[in-house]
């Protein structure tokens, strides 16, 4: 089980990162893969482009090859079962553990006019997302490692106070599969909200990709054989590595070993071929987002699959916590 905010755009950093091995787990598991717009509510009260963005990162992840027809792909809204566990759970939850959150801390900070009991509380709605599916393995990044070590607290209490229900939730770890994303300054990772001209987005097009690419930090090159590279020209490399084909990387690697690379002609190549894999992907995203008859049918078809584990785990809940009467 895995949710993702529709609060800005989806990059490559995702796609790498968490989209490319979400269609690979989803041949070999029960997977639930939601979009979680009740989390989104937390730090983006205004709604008007809530339904778009939803919409938006649907598509997007049927564009990347998430599969409707195996896994589940639904918005977290339209699991009401969400709302009644993130309630039963919100009594076993402390006011000082949820204080001391990082994310929570974080956010507080930002929005020092808007620090509502749904931001304290986010690791709870978190929890309820994934226990509601009695789901073992969390595929997510290093930035929710303390969410989920809160989702086993919670289940832990749960199940030493009523009787044990829930498996204890870990981090699906990809191990030497985990890529992680270079920006294109050189200055850490591609981000959803933060620095967009060093990210390329899925709805990137090819212009903005070239320019982006284009504008990625170089220097003269090196002048002697065999000099280790400079972080932001492994970087570059780092992204070929993603995109282009091995012949195009050995011959940037041999040409930097003997010093007669030319970083121009080689972010030249790496745009190129960012647009051909980014292409592809922004054009049928953006076919699937304007047909809203297929978006709501498979919605719809996601949502079903979660309400009927939802229901057969709030049965077990309930009969737990003794509200069966
Ligand atoms: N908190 C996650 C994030 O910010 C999104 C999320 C919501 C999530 N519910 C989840 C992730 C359940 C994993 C499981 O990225």
């Amino acid at each position: 089980m895995s949710g993702i905010r529709p609060t800005g755009y989806l990059h490559l950093g995702n796609y790498f990162g968490a989209m490319k091995n979400y269609v690979k787990l989803q041949e070999e598991y029960t997977c639930f893969f939601m979009v979680a717009d009740l989390h989104a509510l937390t730090t983006h009260p205004d709604t008007r482009e809530l339904k778009e963005n939803v919409h938006r990162v649907i598509a997007e992840n049927i564009a990347c090859g998430i599969n409707p027809d195996k896994a589940a792909l639904y918005c977290q809204s339209h699991v009401r079962e969400t709302s009644e566990l993130y309630l039963y759970l919100n009594m076993l939850a402390y006011l000082g553990e949820l204080e001391k959150t990082t994310t929570f801390k974080d956010k507080a900070r930002l929005q020092p006019d808007n620090i509502n009991a749904g931001l304290l509380t986010y690791p709870v709605l978190q929890t309820a997302d994934i226990i509601l599916h009695r789901a073992s393995w969390v595929p997510v990044g290093k930035d929710q490692e303390q969410h989920l070590e809160m989702a086993r607290n919670f289940v832990k209490r749960f199940n030493h106070r009523y009787g044990e229900v829930f498996p204890e939730p870990m981090a699906y770890n990809f191990g030497e599969q985990l890529v992680k994303v270079p920006s294109l300054d050189g200055l850490g990772k591609m981000s959803k909200s933060e620095n967009q001209m060093a990210t390329i987005y899925l709805a990137d097009d090819d212009e903005l990709i070239r320019k982006k690419v284009m504008k990625a930090k170089t220097d003269a090159g090196p002048t002697e054989p065999n000099t280790p590279k400079p972080d932001y020209i492994e970087n570059i490399f780092q992204l070929m590595n993603l995109v282009s084909k091995a012949e195009t990387i050995q011959a940037f690697e041999k040409s930097y070993l003997d010093c007669t690379i030319r970083y121009g002609d080689m972010k030249k190549q790496l745009a190129e071929d960012m647009v051909e894999f980014v292409a592809p992907i922004r054009m049928k995203a953006a076919s699937i987002q304007q047909d809203k008859t297929y978006l709501k049918k498979t919605m719809d078809i996601g949502a079903e699959k979660a309400r009927d584990s939802a229901t057969k785990t709030m049965q077990l809940v309930r009969a737990a916590m003794g509200l069966d009467y």
